[in-house]
Order: C-alpha cells, then structure tokens, then sequence
C-alpha cells in the first residue's frame, strides 16, 4: 500500500501509513524501509530520512541493496554528497542505479570533477551506464566546459545504441551548444528520433546564442509547423535570436505572438531581450517607453541592456538616463559604471571617464576581474590579465610576440582608446597585448592540433581592441577561435566574427 502510494507520487498518504505501521508496532522489512527512505528523498526531508537511516543500521536491512540505494539517493537529494558516498561504499552491491545517484549527487552539487571520476569508475567496474547515469555525466560535462570528455561519453552512448534517447541527446545539445560546437549540436538534434519541448528549446537558444540566429527563427517554425507548443524558454530564444541578428521587424513579431499567447505569462527575461533588440536597432525613445509601461517592474538587468545599446550608438543621453536607474535600484552594479565609463571614452569625454572612476571608488564598488580560461581533455587553463604563472609562460608571450609582428604586417593598429581608458574589463595597468583572452588564445595555438578550433571562454564581455586582434588572428593562423563571453558567442572565421563586430 505504501510503495503504491510513493509510485503515484502520493507521498504525504504514503509517509501518514508507514506512521500508523509504526505505532502499530509492526516490524518494518527492508522494501519498507526502501520506500519511505524514497519518498524522503523526493521531498528532501533529510530530517526523517536519518531518522530512519539509523532504524536501518539498527536492524541490518542496510546491507540490503534496495535499502542502500535508496539511502544514496536520499543524501544525494538532499545535498549531502558525502553522507552518500559513506553509504554507497559500505554498501555490499553497487548496481546502476546507487551509481547513477552518486554521478548524479555529485553533478547537483555543482561537483563535477568528482562527478566524471566516479563516471569512469563505474565504466571501469563494467557496470553499463543507463540513460539516467549519461545524462549526468554529459551535464557534469557541460558544466565543466569539457567538450573533448563529452565527446568520448558521447561515443560511448552511440556504442550503448542510447544516443536516439531523448534524455541523452538534450544533455548532448546543450553540452554542444555551451561549447560553441552548434554544427555537433545540430547534428545531434537532427539524428533524435523523438524531441520533446526541452530539445527544441535547447537548439533554438543554442542557435540564437551562438549567432546563427536566421537558423534559430527557422527550427522554431519548423517547431511550430510540428504542432509543438512553444514556452516561455522558446521565446526568449527566439527573441535572443533577434537581438544577435538585429532582426527588428522580426524580434516585435514575435514579442506580439507572445503577448497574444494566454498559456505563457510575459517575464523579465522576455522584456530584456526586446529592450536589447529595440536599443540595437537605434529606437531608443521606444525602447525607454516600453520599459517605462512595462506591467511588471523592470530589475537592473532591463537598463543595463539599454545601456549596453547605448554603448553600441554611443548615445551619451540615454546611458546617464539609463546607468541613474540602474544605480537607483542596484547601487553596487559595477557593469553600469564600466558600461557608462567607456561610453565617456568613445566619445573622447575623457573628463567624465576619469569622474565615473572616482565615483566607483568612492562608493567602494570593486569591478570583476577579468578571466579567460580553455578547456582541452582533462585539465583547464585559467588566465588573468598579464598572467605569468602558466607553466608554459615563455611560449605563451613568445607566440603573443610573433603574432604582434604579423599583426603589424597586415595593418592593425592597436585601438589606443581600450589601452587608456577602457576600465571595462581588465586593469589599464597592463599593456592591452597581454589581456585574459590573448593570453588563453595563445596558449591554445601552442596546445592544440594546427588546424584545430580553438575555444576560449571569458567571464567578461570581450574587449573590443581583442575583438578586432582576434578576427585577424584566425585569418593569420589559418583556424576557427570560438570565444563565449559573458553575453554571447564570437565565431572567429578567416578575419571575420560571427556577431558582426554588433555585440
Ligand atoms: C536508469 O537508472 C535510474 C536510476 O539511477 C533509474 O531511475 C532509471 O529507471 C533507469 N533507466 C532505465 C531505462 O533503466
Ligand atoms: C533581473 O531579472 C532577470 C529575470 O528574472 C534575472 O535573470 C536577472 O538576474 C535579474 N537581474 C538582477 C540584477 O537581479
Ligand atoms: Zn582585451
Ligand atoms: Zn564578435
């Protein structure tokens, strides 16, 4: 009666009877214990589930596997990785599911590092990952920015016949798309044989985060033509789409679909993204009217993208309009200063720069360090502005030297404007040559097979002296540089960059 109850998720009826069975001094056996431990874990209630843990010991039933899995998942559940793992290694039979769970409760708990290693150990026992366990891993992946370790688990579903499964192929196109690798994503999602709401979301944002935004619009009306009912997610992906692309005409489409649509409620998410499209585009009276008749109060993110649009047309009036509310409802968001700062330096206010300064350091805000890092098989390389401790340091600076000499040759001239005055990002204090990006750029020329993409990820948006920098780059190594910034991807491709010097 109890695990009828936990198998129709009735979960208060199914705890209410296992009282009464208590009270009623009948003994408990181990699918008992089993079943109630599990609908703890569903509920997360840590407190009784060792309350029962220790009924458990008491009785012995916690050599039982059913028993112990089911412990593993309820401190899995409830966010004690290590509580788990003490049960998972005392327990006598370690099978798929007490595995899956310890993947999993590593992966929650933002682990991942742990996560994978368990992954291989359970691979390593011979004990064959399910659906369940590869999702896991794929996200701990994900999580890890590990595109070459996806890859290998990747190839494992297909050996296992498991890459068709709905579950795998989500966590596959996410891992892809988060690694700016969408030619892999999409040939994942045109191989599903079954998609569910999650895929099609999955792809669309891929697509529009990664700038194939024309490509995003199409899949969601192929969505659309499928009879798929699109959510919230589905349109802030196309409208992201819109933004990247500038796609005016076709972002207030959409926006209207939505609004029109009674099953989907209109979230901030969805106003950023159309005050994004509406400032880009240069409709900046428009952009602050919608805000201002937005039925829901804006956060600070809503005016930060108007200003960030404001950076974009250097339009000084709107972005002291825009950086005062931001600091009305956010006093300690350094991007409003840095956006405005280098706002005040395209525009040679050189003035206004040096005083924006002075007011974050008055008002103690501190800016976010800059950090670039690349991901290649096992180990991650992290880099700051300037950075000297990479073993490698010597290569590092002696390719950056060789790349300023052919820099030169083909015409570049360092955008003096980011060098002095740009507080975007990174310390000015360092010669604009050696910013985060360059530095794990370089080393990822040296790292990886000539030929090969090389992918960067960056915690700030991309600076534009490097974003120019890069674009030549690729065309003077000959190879692709994919670089996620803090808002977006930028495909470098033979001189050019995929967001189209808009971003
Ligand atoms: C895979 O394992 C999980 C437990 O970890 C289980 O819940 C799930 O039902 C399993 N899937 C299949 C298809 O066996
Ligand atoms: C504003 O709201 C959006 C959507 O809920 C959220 O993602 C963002 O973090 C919020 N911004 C701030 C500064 O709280
Ligand atoms: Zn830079
Ligand atoms: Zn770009």
């Amino acid at each position: 009666m109890i695990s009828g109850y936990e198998r129709n998720g009735e979960n208060d009826m199914a705890l209410s009877l296992f009282r009464r069975m208590w009270v009623s001094n009948i003994k408990p056996t181990s699918s008992t214990f089993a079943c109630v431990v599990t609908v703890c874990a569903k509920i997360s209630d840590l407190g009784l589930g060792s309350q029962l843990h220790g009924h458990v010991v008491r009785t012995g039933y916690n050599f039982d596997t059913y028993v112990s899995t089911s412990l593993v998942t309820l401190y899995a559940d409830c966010k004690q990785v290590e509580e788990s793992m003490k049960v998972f290694y005392e327990s006598a039979d370690r099978n798929v599911v007490s595995w899956t769970a310890i993947v999993t409760g590593y992966g929650v708990n933002g682990r991942h590092e742990d996560a994978l290693h368990e992954f291989s150990k359970m691979v390593s026992f011979g004990i064959r990952p399910n659906q369940s366990t590869f999702t896991s891993a794929l996200n701990s992946c994900c999580g890890l920015e590990a595109l070459e370790r996806g890859k290998k688990i990747h190839a494992r579903t297909i050996k296992q016949g498991l890459d068709f499964d709905v579950f795998v192929g989500n966590s596959l196109i996410v891992l892809y798309s988060r690694c700016g690798d969408m030619n892999d994503g999409l040939k994942v999602f045109s191989l599903m044989g079954l998609r569910n709401i999650v895929s099609w979301n999955t792809i669309v944002v891929g697509c529009a985060q990664n700038g194939y935004g024309l490509l995003a619009i199409r899949i969601f009306d192929d969505m659309m033509a499928s009879f798929v009912e699109p959510d919230s997610i589905t349109f802030v992906g196309v409208l992201t789409a819109c933004s990247h692309c500038r796609l005016l005409e076709k972002g207030r489409h959409f926006f209207q679909m939505l609004r029109e649509n009674p099953a989907i409620d209109v979230k901030l998410e969805h106003y950023v993204c159309m005050v994004d499209i509406l400032g880009r585009s240069g409709n900046f009276e428009e952009a602050e009217e919608f805000i201002r008749s937005m039925p829901i109060k804006p956060n600070a993110t809503v005016w930060l993208a108007l200003l960030s649009a404001c950076r974009l047309h250097s339009n000084i009036e709107v972005a002291q309009m825009a950086a005062q509310e931001i600091t009305n409802l956010d006093p300690y968001n350094s991007g409003a200063y840095v956006l405005l700062s280098n706002i005040y330096a395209s525009c040679g206010r050189w003035n206004d720069v040096s005083q924006t300064r002075v007011m974050m350091r008055c008002r103690g805000i501190v800016k976010i360090p800059g950090s670039s890092w690349i991901v290649l098989k096992e180990s991650r390389h992290e880099f700051v502005c300037g950075d000297r401790s990479h073993p490698m340091t010597s290569e590092i600076y002696g390719k950056l030297d060789w790349l300023g000499g052919k820099l030169k040759e083909y015409g570049y001239v360092c955008d003096k404007n980011f060098a002095l005055h740009d507080v975007d990002d990174e310390q000015k204090e360092y010669a604009l040559t050696y910013h985060s990006e360059k530095l794990a750029i370089a080393f990822g020329l040296i790292a990886t097979v000539d030929g090969n993409t090389v992918r960067v990820f960056k915690n700030l948006r991309v600076c534009g002296d490097c974003h120019s920098a890069i674009k030549l780059i690729s065309k003077i190594v000959g190879r692709e540089i994919v670089v996620r910034d803090s808002t977006r991807f930028h495909h470098f491709r033979d001189g050019f960059c995929s967001c189209g010097d808009w971003w």
